[in-house]
């Protein structure tokens, strides 16, 4: 949500930043620029919309320089608009500043600002900190780097800034404060960015920022401190992935690249986390002890690492004999759960950065509760904030709409899940062998649904057009109904509703005619709730809905009910939704393709919701 980036060295700065906002555009894309400064003077440039119109702008008018910054932007404050695009800047035009988050005061410092005699050219929060640089200064501040502490001081509310100053052409100042921003280092250049995928190409180190920590970065050093001015010696990290990572590999469009990967990503998760004597290996700071001991676990995530909750609840009440709670973070952190120290709190999130989730986190933390969190991204402040972490590994997501993620979260969850099953004495070792045999079928039942891709192309093309659609599923596929609806509602705009399938009766079944289709989840045939599905799908096909089954190969009773049939390896129950929500995750992307929208990008969305 909002991707800054900033770049000092011996080269030129603009093409650097532009191909940084190009790998950040995921953040958001309402509107984009970049300011740099060269002999004495800020040059910037900004355009509404897509990156590809500032890339136009600066082909006719480029700005020259080696240190810069640049910032492609999701509208919180202000409408997208050219006044409202960053980067920002004093009333004197010396201090440029990009913004990624919410200065919460800002009301009442503009205000402040406005009685000194500053002007306002936006409507954002962000413009009030270029605004308070320069009044620091006017006050006498010694220096732009006391200036921009002073500012910060005042700062209320999350963000990570990139500052520069007319007066010092050779540095890009950075600060950091609950959005995330890492320092890349390079041989005779740094960066700075809001992830490591927007400068992979350029770095094999970084120094991930923490809140309340600054930064003076020059072509030959970077100096980091807190904001009130003690000296910080950084921990280095090295980059743990190629820059491939983040490209699309020939692929059309990163999403379908994603979706592709999740085989081997899977197949990886269960090699790294299963011991050769078929012990699932626990992340460091859980032990076998303390799952014995544990009575209640409490998941909050948010959209799609939500659904990802509602799966590992239902496995996890099922295997492990512990009561387990769900919750969307936006709605935990508003109300009282009544949980102890004794509840596990677990937090899943691709991004790591997700407002909502890390607030949960840290109110669960002043409850005295245990966190583990189940993320995507090292170094992140889900991951820096949590006693113990099961890192997916995915590499970066860069397709808006979570994929390999998603599967990589439930397949955290089925080996989480056996393995507090077997600490607890839930299943011996013979019937943990027998799950995770069957759990190593889950990797080749994904590829497998994805080589039909061309079967679901045309599903997804002959059904796209209606306004409509809804997504029925029961137990472990009722999280798969609600995430292949969201799949569908965010990239094709057509509005889906997942739905348990025994509440259909209950009001959606007033929807039902001849032009809605309706994707029935019907695989778990070990299970007593395959009946139950066929009886609901009988309901739909009296009403002449249109049926899209997604079934087990070998199912022929599916295939006389309906229109379209989605046939998928039959793996145990418990693990079908890895296999089945591919094939929910290709469908939309066919019906968004045959509707002609940007896939990777849909409108309205970003990735990483670092607001609330
Ligand atoms: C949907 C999607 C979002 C995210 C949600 C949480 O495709 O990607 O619903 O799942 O914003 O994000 P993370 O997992 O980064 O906390």
């Amino acid at each position: 949500m909002c991707g800054v980036v900033g770049y000092v060295g011996a080269g030129q700065a603009a093409p650097v930043l532009i191909d940084g906002l190009q790998r950040l555009e995921y953040r958001g894309y309402d509107s984009a620029g970049i300011a740099v400064v060269d002999n004495g003077r800020i040059s910037s440039s900004k355009e509404v919309g897509r990156l590809v119109n500032l890339e136009q702008v600066l082909e006719r008018n480029p700005v020259r320089g080696c240190c810069g910054i640049g910032h492609t932007r999701w509208a919180t404050h202000g409408a997208p608009s050219q006044a409202n695009s960053h980067p920002h800047f004093s009333s004197d035009g010396a201090v440029s500043v990009v913004h990624n988050g919410i200065i919460e005061n800002y009301a009442e410092l503009r205000d402040e600002l406005l009685a000194q005699g500053h002007t306002f050219l936006s409507q954002t929060d962000t413009e009030v900190i270029p605004h308070l640089i320069e009044q620091f200064l006017r006050d006498g501040a010694e220096s732009p780097e006391v200036a921009f502490r002073c500012a910060l001081q005042k700062l209320r509310g999350a963000y990570a800034l990139g500052v520069l100053f007319q007066t010092e052409p050779d540095t890009v100042y950075c600060a950091r404060s609950g959005s995330p921003l890492i320092i890349g280092l390079g041989k005779d250049e740094n960066f700075i960015a809001s992830d490591v995928p927007a400068i992979i190409n350029r770095i094999s180190e970084a120094i991930y920022l923490n809140d309340g920590e600054m930064a003076a970065l020059r072509a030959d050093r970077v100096e980091v401190s807190t904001i009130d001015g003690q000296p910080v010696s950084p921990d280095i990290k090295p980059i743990t992935f190629e820059a491939e990572a983040a490209e699309h590999s020939g692929f059309e469009t990163f999403m379908l690249k994603e979706i592709h990967e999740q085989p081997r990503i899977l197949r990886a998760l269960l090699e790294k986390h299963v011991s050769s004597e078929g012990q699932v290996l626990l992340p460091d700071g859980l032990s076998s002890d303390y799952f014995r001991k544990l009575n209640r676990i409490m998941i909050v995530s948010c959209g799609t690492a939500y659904h990802a909750g509602m799966y590992g609840k239902l496995l996890m009440e099922n295997l492990t004999g512990i009561a387990v709670e769900t919750d969307l973070a936006s709605e935990f952190r508003y109300r009282d759960p009544k949980i102890d120290p004794g509840t596990l709190v677990i937090a899943v999130s691709q991004s790591g950065e997700t407002a909502d989730t890390l607030a949960s986190i840290r109110m669960a933390k002043d409850w005295g509760c245990r966190i583990f969190s189940i993320c995507n991204v090292e170094g992140s402040s889900v991951v820096r904030e949590s006693d113990a972490v099961f890192l997916t590994e995915c590499g970066p997501e860069i397709g808006v709409a979570s994929t390999k993620a998603y599967t990589a979260q439930q397949m955290a969850f089925a080996l989480l899940t056996l393995s507090i099953a077997s600490a607890r004495g839930n299943l011996s070792p013979a019937e943990l062998k027998v799950y995770l045999d069957d759990l190593r079928d889950v990797p080749d039942a994904v590829h497998y649904v994805i080589r039909q891709k061309e079967l679901i192309q045309k599903i997804g093309e002959k059904h796209h057009d209606g306004p409509s659609s809804l997504y029925l599923g029961r137990r472990f596929n009722y999280p798969t109904a609600l995430e292949g609806a969201l799949k569908n509602k965010e990239i094709s705009y057509q509005h889906a509703e997942g739905y348990a399938a025994g509440e259909m009766k209950h009001g959606p079944i007033a929807l039902i005619n001849e032009s809605l289709p309706v994707v029935c989840i019907c695989t778990q045939t070990a299970d007593e709730v395959y009946e139950k599905m066929l009886s609901n799908i009988k309901e739909v096909e009296a009403r002449n809905g249109r049926i899209i089954a997604v079934a087990s190969e070998g199912d022929s009773e599916l295939a006389k009910l309906s229109d379209d049939v989605i046939y998928v390896p039959a793996v145990r129950d418990e693990f079908s939704p890895m296999v089945n929500v591919a094939a929910l995750q290709l469908l939309a992307y066919y019906a968004a393709r045959a509707r002609g929208t940007d896939i990777d990008k849909p409108r309205n969305l970003a990735k990483s919701v670092t607001v609330e």
